[in-house]
């Protein structure tokens, strides 16, 4: 455990007295800085907010965005639900895992991009489409699928 998330507990326990409010800002935090929830992390979030390790990490792994190993600087999430699958999801997935020479699920080698399967990412009228890190981008066709690797960005 680091000394500093201490006070990371009673900034955002300013905000979230309670303990299981105070535990997905806390999550997000700790993966800010630490690139992924190790299972020794989630323990030590447990201790930090007197939850069961068992709640934590139930939450940690409800979360799509919450990493449970280690992922790439560019994480890409396909959206796999209905609506994107009607509009070629499972081909955009495929030319990825082609391009980037691994399967979804995976990091690639030089550890730049992880490829994941997304459940409905709630932007249906956009479909396909997937979430960069942070950043939702949609529609993508399966022929665009570079706009989702940064390539040519500046
Ligand atoms: S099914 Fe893909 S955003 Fe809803």
């Amino acid at each position: 455990m680091k000394p500093h998330w201490r006070q990371w507990v009673e900034e955002i326990r300013q905000q979230f007295p309670q303990g299981n409010s105070a535990l997905l800002p806390l999550l997000h935090r700790i993966q800010a800085e630490e690139g992924w929830l190790s299972p020794e992390t989630l323990a030590d979030v447990a201790t930090l907010l007197n939850l069961p390790v068992t709640t934590v990490e139930s939450v940690a792994s409800f979360y799509s965005l919450f990493y449970k190993r280690p992922v790439g600087e560019r994480v890409v999430h396909v959206c796999v639900g209905l609506s994107c699958a009607l509009k070629g999801a499972d081909a955009l997935m495929h030319r990825l895992e082609e391009h980037l020479g691994i399967r979804q699920g995976q990091t690639t080698p030089d550890g730049k991009y992880s490829l994941m399967e997304a459940e409905c990412l709630a932007a249906c009228d956009l479909a396909p489409v997937a979430q960069v890190n942070l950043r939702y981008m949609g529609p993508v066709p399966p022929e665009e699928y570079q706009r989702l690797l940064g390539e040519g960005e500046k």
